[in-house]
C-alpha cells in the first residue's frame, strides 16, 4: 500500500550489498557501510585498511568478510563506520588502495557518493517494517473514525499484532468483528456488481479463484495468509502484514522481492464506501488479483527492482509512475477501457468514474507519467492507460535504465536476495546461467 486511497488511494539487522552480510551495528540509521576489496592480496591487508580508520578516528561498528564475487581469488570487506573522526578522509584514502570499493548509507542525503541503502535479503525487509508515517489509533482527525474510541482501540490492536512481525513467521490470524465483517460486506457486494463490465480480464479471471480457495466472501473478510498462500503458487508475491504507510522507497523495495506490504486493519463502519488510507478492501479486493497475474507481477517487481539504491527524485519518479499503473491505471483490452489499478477496482466510485468518458486519459508512457502530478484526496482527473502489461513492464525497464545507478541488479530467487551487478567476473557468471537456460530451451525445442 502506497499514498492515499480515495476508497483507496504507500531497527533491526543493516545491509549488505552485494551479499549476505549479517549483522548490522548498534546505530544502522546513521552509519556508513563500506565494501571493498584491498589492492594488495598479503596477508595483513586488511589490518593496515583498518589502521587507516584508526589513523583518522573512525570508530567501526562491524566488520566482515568473505571471498569476493567481484574480484578472483581475493577477499573484501565489510566495515560499518560510526559518523566520526575524519570518515571523508578515511573513505577517499581507502578508495585509492582498493581494487573494489563501494559505499552504501542510510544516511546518503550527507554525502553524493555513497547509494542508498536498501535491502539485499528478503529478511532485511524486517529492518525497516515499523518505519511507518503514523502508528495504529494515530488518526488524522478528519479520518471517519477519529472520535470512535472503539474503532482506534481496534486499529491499535492491528497495529500492535504486526509490530513484531518478522519475515518467515505465519501472518497474524485476525479474529474480524461482526461489525468489521458487514463493513467488508458492504464493499464487497457493491464491487463485484462493476468487475464483469470494468475490471481488466485478468482481475476477472483471478476473482473466482480467490473465491474458490481464499475465502473470498461477502460474509467473511479473508486472511491474509491464505491470500499470500495462493499468490506465492501463482506467482511467488506473498503478502507481509505493515503497520502502516511505508516511505515510497522503502514500500518499493520490497516489490523488489516481490513482496507486497499490505495493512489488515478495515475502514470506518461509518462510510463503507470511502476510506481516507489503504485498508485490507483495498489491498484484497483492488491488489491481491493483479498479483496473481504473472506479467503484472513481473511489472511491480521491475519497478521495484528499479527503485533499490535509486536517488531520491527517481524514488519519487518510479512510485508515481506505481501510482498511475498498480494505483490507477486503466488498459486497453479487446477495444475497450478497463481498469487494473487497485484505487479502481476497490472504489465504487472512482471505478465507474474512471470510464466515465470524463477524465482525460493518456498513454502510459514512463518518461511522461513519472513527473505528471495527482491530487491524492478526489478522483485523478487524468488516468494513464498501458498497451498490456508487457508493453508496460518493456517500457518500464527502459525507464530504469536512465536512472543514474552505477550497478545492475538482479533477483535471485533461489536465495531470495538482490545480486548486485558491477564486475565482470558475477556478468560472466549470469552469461553461464543464460547459457544453461537455453540448453533447456533448446532441448524442450527438439522434443516438441
Ligand atoms: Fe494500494
Amino acid at each position: 500500500m502506497l499514498g492515499r486511497d480515495s476508497e483507496t488511494s504507500p531497527d533491526k539487522p543493516t545491509l549488505m550489498d552485494g551479499g549476505n552480510y549479517i549483522k548490522e551495528g548498534r546505530d544502522s540509521a546513521k552509519s556508513t557501510c563500506l565494501i571493498f576489496s584491498p589492492n594488495e592480496e598479503a596477508v595483513g591487508a586488511l589490518a593496515k585498511s583498518l589502521k587507516l580508520f584508526e589513523k583518522h578516528g573512525v570508530n567501526l561498528l562491524h566488520i566482515e568478510s568473505r571471498p569476493s564475487a567481484r574480484v578472483p581469488d581475493r577477499y573484501e570487506f565489510m566495515v560499518e563506520c560510526a559518523p566520526s573522526g575524519e570518515l571523508g578522509i578515511a573513505i577517499e584514502t581507502l578508495r585509492e588502495h582498493s581494487s573494489y570499493f563501494n559505499i552504501i548509507s542510510r544516511n546518503h542525503k550527507d554525502n553524493r557518493d555513497t547509494v542508498p541503502w536498501f535491502p539485499c535479503r528478503i529478511r532485511d525487509l524486517d529492518k525497516f517494517a515499523n518505519h511507518i508515517l503514523s502508528y495504529g489509533s494515530d488518526l488524522d482527525a478528519n479520518h471517519p473514525g477519529f472520535k470512535d474510541p472503539v474503532y482506534r482501540a481496534r486499529r491499535k490492536y492491528f497495529a500492535d499484532i504486526i509490530y513484531n512481525y518478522k519475515h518467515g513467521e505465519p501472518l497474524p490470524h485476525v479474529d474480524y468483528t461482526e461489525e468489521e465483517i458487514a463493513t467488508w460486506g458492504s464493499v464487497f457486494r457493491e464491487l463485484i456488481k462493476l468487475y464483469p463490465t470494468h475490471a481488466c480480464k485478468e482481475h476477472n479471471h483471478v476473482f473466482p479463484l480467490l473465491i474458490e480457495n481464499c475465502g473470498y466472501r461477502e460474509d467473511n473478510i479473508p486472511q491474509l495468509q491464505d491470500v499470500s498462500n495462493f499468490l506465492k503458487d501463482c506467482t511467488g508475491f506473498t503478502l507481509r502484514p505493515v503497520a502502516g504507510l511505508l516511505s515510497s522507497r522503502d514500500f518499493l523495495a520490497g516489490l523488489a522481492f516481490r513482496v507486497f506490504h499490505s495493512t489488515q486493519y478495515i475502514r470506518h463502519s461509518s462510510c463503507p464506501l470511502y476510506t481516507p488510507e489503504p485498508d485490507v478492501c483495498h489491498e484484497l479486493l483492488g491488489h491481491a488479483p493483479l498479483f496473481a497475474d504473472p506479467a503484472f507481477a513481473q511489472f511491480s517487481q521491475e519497478i521495484g527492482l528499479a527503485s533499490l539504491g535509486a536517488p531520491d527524485e527517481y524514488i519519487e519518479k518510479l512510485a508515481t509512475c506505481f501510482w498511475f499503473t498498480v494505483e490507477f491505471g486503466l488498459c486497453r483490452q479487446d477495444g475497450q477501457l478497463k481498469a487494473f489499478g487497485a484505487g479502481l477496482l476497490s472504489s465504487f466510485g472512482e471505478l465507474q468514474y474512471s470510464l466515465s468518458g470524463k477524465p482525460e486519459l493518456k498513454p502510459f508512457e514512463p518518461f511522461k507519467t513519472a513527473v505528471q502530478k495527482y491530487p491524492i484526496t478526489e478522483y485523478q482527473p487524468i488516468y494513464f492507460v498501458a498497451e498490456s502489461f508487457e508493453d508496460a513492464k518493456e517500457k518500464m525497464i527502459k525507464y530504469a535504465h536512465t536512472i543514474p545507478r552505477h550497478f545492475g541488479v538482479r533477483y535471485n530467487p533461489y536465495t531470495q536476495s538482490i545480486e548486485l551487478l558491477d564486475s565482470k567476473p558475477q556478468i560472466e557468471g549470469l552469461v553461464d546461467n543464460i547459457h544453461q537456460e537455453m540448453q533447456i530451451l533448446l532441448d524442450a525445442l527438439r522434443k516438441l
